[in-house]
């Protein structure tokens, strides 16, 4: 019998992040992170002074990415490491979430990281949190959420989020930034952000994180029929 998957897909702010982490730990299941790949390979590239033009070596440094993501005991959010470097707060600026966004648009950059990836399937289960999942990387995932919410709203969240760590962000460039990301996503050839056809569409404008969590374990609990 094959690792049951939930695939919680979304743009930047429609909550994902912290809906996906929350499952994941409600349910004792694995998480995966799948934005934090593109992020990584988006730092990997400016460690190395290799340019987002040149397709190759980004292939190459996607296929070969030396990365470890350390599960904490205490429920915080994993710490990631690249190269032997905690990297966890520098891969979660807006610049490294751009160039993730553009390295993202790779086709080659893409496929190479679908095996590590699809490796995150273990037993019991999986909580895994992207743009694809449901549509590309687990197209067989027991359990498939959309969450979207209104541009302004993911805008203010990420605002909030980013201000926590650092005083000098300004709103109308976090709503541009946001904008041409989400147009980005939406738009490139491979792996496009939308909802997967059996996907259900959440939209979490206006709502708390308890809401939302519970409108995600109702779909769970129709479709898996068996979590508490
Ligand atoms: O989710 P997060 O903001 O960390 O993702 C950063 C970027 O990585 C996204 O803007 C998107 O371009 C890319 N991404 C992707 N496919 C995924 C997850 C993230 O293309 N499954």
């Amino acid at each position: 019998m094959s690792v049951p998957v939930i695939a919680i897909d979304g743009p930047s702010g429609s909550g994902k992040g912290t809906v996906s982490q929350r499952l994941a730990r409600r349910l004792g299941w694995h998480f995966l992170d799948s934005g934090a790949l593109y992020r990584l390979v988006a730092q990997a590239a400016r460690n190395h002074a290799i340019s987002l033009d040149n397709v190759e070596a980004l292939e190459t440094l996607a296929a070969h990415l030396d990365v470890q993501f350390c599960v904490s005991e205490d429920g915080s959010p994993p710490r990631v490491m690249l190269e032997g470097e905690d990297v966890t707060t520098t891969i979660r600026s807006e610049e490294i979430g751009g160039d993730a966004s553009k390295v993202a648009a790779i086709p080659e950059v893409r496929e190479a990281l679908l095996e590590r990836q699809r490796a995150f399937r273990t037993p019991p289960g999986l909580v895994a949190d992207g743009r694809d999942m449901g549509t590309v990387v687990f197209p067989d995932a027991e359990v498939k959420i959309f969450l979207t919410a209104s541009p302004e709203e993911r805008a203010q969240r990420r605002y909030k989020q980013l201000k926590e760590k650092d005083a000098n962000v300004i709103f109308d460039d976090l709503v541009k930034e946001i904008a041409e990301r989400d147009k980005r996503d939406m738009e490139r050839s491979v792996a496009p952000l939308r909802p997967a056809e059996d996907a259900v569409v959440i939209d979490t404008t206006g709502l708390g994180i308890d809401e939302v969590m519970q409108r995600v374990m109702a779909v769970c609990e129709e479709r898996l029929g068996r979590m508490s």
